[in-house]
């Protein structure tokens, strides 16, 4: 992907402002800063006084071409300190976006809370375009309650977070907390500049959250299935360009913009919605945790309690995936598997039995961090080409992006082989 423009002689690069915080990450910034040049980025880089401590300033200047700023008032004159006084003011006007690479929890904290005690904290004050953060720092810090209401705030300013790999730490722990890889913030810098449009046109059909089954008219049966993973996807598929459906079981979440909701609470309207909406959708995304079994027949009125014990006899429910396996035409099917045990497995028996393009799979009941309720998500992609990719926990957010970029994939490489 480029960044110069398409059309004129000789088109502007976009410019953007690379942060270094001071973390032993920081030498990844370095090729970070590489990767944005080759991409065709104009990249001004700004190191706090931490970062000097692990990388010198020599290294960006002659990755960028650029004089690197290192502080406030930099310069010796009088002149040249007032300019300086104001550089942050510029320097926030010209270019178009701020990644910050590594994003330490110091800076993090600064960042939520508007303290500006650096250039680079002073130019986040004063910068009105996109913001790439990727944290880097040690599984404790960044697991610490203080970092994740950090996060939570510069989410909700809606910051891309690239968030770090579990890995071995420099400082000896494994974990989660080391920074991305450098072309996946790259990348996040191009989406997030180049407003990825790649689903215009495309018609997306997703559902999300719990069935609840009545038993009578007071009682259900349920499973925790939150939604998150299917709202992060219709989230995703918008910005993305999609007309997005959003067929959602009983969940407090609000829908995002632009999707359209259609609230259903039991397996049976979930299907009877979904096949209304089936004709145009060009992709179809099954993240609802449907409950498997239901009454046939719920009572009218609420069972009363009796000495005795109390035994249901349950049917199963429609499986609308399988149905839509069998309605497939062109369509890219997407199905999920939550299971507690021999995932791969299992996710290439959904992904043939249901005749799906993709089977999301993840494992359940093990972690409270990832899965079911959690922002956090760990899950492995079955493809109908024979591929399994494993990705690593990541927000929901971010999960819901890769399975659509490898959604896109699969129908290339589908069609390429036909
Ligand atoms: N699914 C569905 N209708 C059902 C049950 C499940 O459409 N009645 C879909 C889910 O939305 C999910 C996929 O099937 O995309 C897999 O769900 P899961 O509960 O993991 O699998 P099951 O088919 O129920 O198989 P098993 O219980 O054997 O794991």
């Amino acid at each position: 992907m480029s960044a110069q423009g398409r059309d004129g002689e000789n088109p502007k690069p976009q410019s953007v402002v690379l942060g270094v915080a001071g973390g032993i990450a920081a030498y990844k910034a370095a090729e970070l800063c590489r990767s944005l040049v080759q991409r065709g980025f104009a990249v001004q880089v700004v190191m706090t006084a931490a970062a000097r401590e692990f990388i010198q300033p020599l290294t960006f200047a002659a990755l960028t071409g650029k004089k690197v700023i290192t502080g406030l008032f930099s310069s010796s004159s009088s002149e040249e300190t007032l300019a300086s006084a104001v550089e942050h003011i510029a320097v926030a006007q010209e270019n178009a976006l701020l990644v910050v690479a590594p994003a330490t929890a110091d800076v993090l904290a600064k960042f939520a809370h508007g303290l500006a005690d650096d250039f680079l904290t002073t130019l986040y004050l004063a910068f009105t375009g996109p913001v790439v953060l990727a944290p880097a720092m040690n599984t404790n810090m960044w697991t610490h309650a203080a970092t994740q209401a950090n996060l939570d705030i510069l989410r909700a300013r809606r910051h891309k977070i690239v968030d770090p790999e579990d890995g071995f730490l420099a400082c000896g722990m494994i974990g989660p907390g080391r920074l991305a890889d450098p072309e996946r913030i790259a990348d996040a810098v191009a989406a997030e500049l180049n407003q990825r449009r790649d689903l215009e046109g495309e018609t997306v059909l997703i559902t999300a959250g719990p069935t609840q089954e009545p038993l009578d008219p007071v009682r259900f049966i349920s499973n925790r299935s939150s939604g998150k993973m299917g709202y992060s996807l219709a989230a995703a598929a918008a910005e993305r360009g999609a007309e997005v459906v959003l067929v959602s079981g009983p969940v407090s979440l609000s829908a995002p913009g632009g999707v359209t909701l259609v609230s259903v609470r039991t397996a049976d309207e979930m299907r009877a919605r979904v096949f209304e909406h089936l004709e145009r959708a060009t992709i179809v995304i099954k993240a609802a945790a449907v409950a498997d079994f239901h009454l046939s027949h719920v009572p009218q009125q609420k069972v009363k309690k009796t000495a005795a014990k109390l035994s249901l006899e349950l049917d199963p429910t429609p499986d609308i995936l399988a149905e839509l396996g069998r309605n497939k035409q062109d369509r890219l099917l997407i199905g999920f598997a939550a299971e507690t045990e021999n995932l791969e497995r299992e996710a290439r028996r959904k992904l043939e039995t249901k005749n799906c393009d993709m089977i999301v799979a993840n494992l359940v009941g093990r972690d409270e961090d990832v899965g079911f309720e959690s922002d956090q998500n760990e899950v492995t992609l079955a493809l109908r080409t024979g591929e399994l990719i494993r990705l690593p926990r990541a927000s929901k957010r971010e999960i819901a992006d890769r399975i659509l970029d490898e959604a896109l994939n699969v129908r290339r490489a589908l069609a390429a082989s036909r």
